[in-house]
């Protein structure tokens, strides 16, 4: 009885090695920061390539047999479509979860879920508010955790954009990259990829708007190009190879949409703001888009917009981070 308990424990201190190994092991995105700028290279490189391999038909069925797992706790369709794409064009699966449904909508703590999550799939791809949600999750996780959304990042909507810029333009290094509207999510991951893979960044937002002031600071000390902070839009654009917007109110703030109308008034992205730019400068915008709210109806359509292309990127750069991370 005693050897039987005593094996027992000593095969239970065994397994909290190996998993606590295993977790130190496990690679996450919780932001861009997670990775090299090598890496964000590579996995640019490798969703064009992707994206040329699917044009011509070639099948994938890396990431077969495995499941990832798509817990969402705000709304998304470019997102939970594109991932959910991904992953079965490679051969996986999905389940997908709405926040609500599950048991953390009645408080089960994160870490429970996430060891238990760990055990059934192969990845979890999370959309939520606090980037503490996302963080406590990859604390306890034995598999990967990816971002799909918090109110402080959007790491693989800017790798997809970026994807986007390098297919219109070229060297993301050679470029001056614009920013106007709020400091948002989408703002603060713009901001570490500049830091990370070398461009010029200026964003222009209004004042009680700019982006997350530590993920500024720290991007200015360590970039190689400039990354600046200004007011005025019209200079933000000057000299830019590519513009991004994306709505005033992220998801969460609807309360303060209408308030925002009246602030961001100056911020919109329309044909007045394009004249203060280069003629061939594209125009990203993540989507869902306000049209005559953050831009215009007529730039949104016009030839300098790209976001249907940037929208379709988001799949073939979701492959390209689930082959990394999963398979
Ligand atoms: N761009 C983006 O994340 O879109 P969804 O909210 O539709 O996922
Ligand atoms: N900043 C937006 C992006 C939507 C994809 C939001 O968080 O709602």
């Amino acid at each position: 009885m005693s050897v039987a308990r005593s094996s027992k424990a000593r095969g239970g201190v065994k397994r909290r090695v190996n998993e606590s190994q295993v977790r130190a092991m496990t690679r996450h995105i919780l932001s861009l920061n997670d990775f090299s700028s090598q890496e964000m290279q590579e996995l640019v490189d490798r969703a064009i390539e992707l994206k040329s391999e699917r044009k011509k038909g070639i099948n994938h069925s890396q990431l077969s047999g495995r499941i990832i797992g798509l817990v969402f706790e705000k709304p998304s369709t470019r997102t939970r479509v594109s991932f959910e794409s991904a992953m079965y064009g490679m051969g996986g699966q999905v389940i997908f979860l709405s926040a609500r449904d599950t048991q953390l909508a009645r408080s089960e703590p994160l870490k429970d879920m996430s060891r238990v999550m760990s055990r059934y799939v192969d990845g979890m791809v999370i959309r939520t508010f606090g980037q503490e949600v996302v963080e406590e999750l990859a604390r306890y996780a034995t598999v990967p955790v990816i971002n799909a959304l918090t109110d402080l990042h959007h790491p693989c909507q800017v790798l997809s954009d970026i994807m986007t810029v390098v297919e219109e333009k070229g060297p993301i290094n050679a470029l001056k990259i614009a920013w106007v509207g709020d400091g948002n999510n989408m703002a603060n991951s713009w901001i570490e990829a500049a830091a990370l893979m070398d461009f010029e960044l200026t964003l222009a937002c209004p004042e009680g708007y700019d982006p997350d002031p530590d993920i500024l600071k720290r991007a200015q000390v360590s970039a190689s190009k400039a990354v600046t902070l200004v007011r005025d839009p019209h200079k933000a654009v000057a000299g830019a190879d590519a513009l991004n917007v994306d709505v005033w109110a992220s998801m969460g703030q609807e309360e303060e949409q209408v308030e925002r109308l009246k602030i961001f008034e100056t911020y919109q992205v329309n044909q007045r703001l394009l004249d203060s730019g280069k003629p061939e400068m594209i125009v990203l915008h993540c989507l869902p888009a306000h049209r005559e709210e953050e831009i215009t109806e007529d730039v949104l359509e016009s030839d300098q917009s790209v976001v249907f292309d940037q929208a379709e990127n988001k799949m073939h750069m979701h492959k390209a981070i689930l082959e990394k991370l999963i398979s």
